[in-house]
């Protein structure tokens, strides 16, 4: 995961404590609303008022997903990829999957945080990673091929999708697995296959046999991304995970939350919506409340299962100084 401040990225806090150092409850988060809210530095973070020329609509012609496409160009040496060691323990049924070949599907993957400790974790499932940057895509399966983990050729597959635009592509689930009829298994064949197509690019994958799709996925890994897209794509975005879960699938989510110390170095013009703003090359980022991920996972169907603040004490080992970091961990079902 990435910090990005004004011209500088670094590797967030939470990425650089290590596994045994994982722990998620160092707060209250009742005691940082109290205290922020009262602050009077931040109290353009609660005020807004619609601006035309800072809305999160786009104002161009160009694509949302086009800034994140620029970013990952210039930061192209893959030096900030760290892998997420956390993330078994947080969503340990990614290891405790009985499927055969467990099908998980990460969407905005980047450089393959996320997906490395999958495919480490569970050494049968397969991993399908979706990102709007080829350049990340080709980053990510360097970074999976140059890794010791098992059959990585085959489990893992990665493809280019601007996913709330264009939704997922068919053989990930056709038509008619994504309807009601996706707990009667019909005739879609459980697996696909690579074709010749670079790693990243659309339709990477064909299916081997004449089936229709694959069937739909076992688990979505939505980590650090739904923030990255603008607010109003979110339900729309939330809507075509779940319609690509097979039934009884859990969709697994990780982000920014809401006075995350991140949300408060943001100037009132980088504001483009409430608790949504903009980093001056064009990315977005977004902190949840537990309200709004409620409202928009269970309005498009999902059951909640899990959903709490993780609120750690970081301690910046430059400088001693100690900053509250807020993530959002929920865990969400699609009903069987
Ligand atoms: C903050 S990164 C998180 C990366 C990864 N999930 C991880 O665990 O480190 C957000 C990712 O979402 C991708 N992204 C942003 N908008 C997207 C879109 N519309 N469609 C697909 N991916 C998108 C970005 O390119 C970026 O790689």
């Amino acid at each position: 995961m990435w910090k990005m401040r004004e011209g500088k990225v670094s590797k967030s806090e939470e990425e650089e404590k290590g596994e045994a150092e994982y722990h998620s409850k160092d707060f209250d988060w009742e005691d940082l609303r109290a205290d922020v809210e009262n602050h009077p530095s931040f109290v353009h973070h609660f005020q807004f008022h619609i601006q035309s020329s800072s809305s999160s609509c786009s104002s161009s012609s160009q694509p949302d997903s086009d800034a994140w496409k620029r970013f990952h160009i210039r930061h192209s040496s893959g030096k900030f990829f760290k892998e997420r060691r956390y993330l078994l323990k947080e969503f340990p049924e990614l290891v405790s999957c009985k499927e055969e070949n467990c099908k998980v599907l990460e969407v905005g993957c980047g450089n393959g945080s996320t997906v490395l400790p999958i495919l480490r974790g569970n050494e049968t499932a397969v991993v399908y990673a979706c990102d709007c940057s080829s350049e990340t895509l080709a980053r990510a399966k360097e970074i999976v091929d140059a890794s010791n983990v098992i059959a990585s050729e085959q489990r893992f597959r990665p493809f280019y999708c601007d996913f709330p635009v264009t939704g997922f592509p068919s053989w990930l689930a056709c038509n008619r697995c994504r309807g009601p009829s996706l707990r009667v298994q019909h005739t879609c064949v459980s697996d696909a296959g690579v074709n010749d197509n670079k790693a990243g690019s659309e339709d990477s994958y064909s299916l081997k046999e004449s089936g229709c799709c694959i069937g739909g996925v076992d688990f979505v890994a939505l980590i650090f991304t739904l923030s990255a897209i603008p607010h109003r794509q979110m339900p729309v975005a939330i809507k075509e995970c779940f319609s690509v879960l097979k039934p009884g699938g859990l969709l697994l989510f990780r982000d920014y939350g809401l006075y995350d110390m991140t949300m408060f170095r943001f100037d009132p013009e980088q504001r483009v919506g409430p608790r949504e703003y903009m980093r001056s090359d064009g990315t977005l980022s977004y902190f949840f409340c537990l309200d709004t991920v409620r409202d928009l996972f269970v309005g498009a169907g999902f059951i909640e299962l899990e959903l709490d603040y993780c609120c750690i004490n970081s301690v910046n080992h430059r400088n001693g100084k100690s900053m509250r970091r807020v993530w959002v961990h929920g865990k969400f079902q699609k009903h069987v």
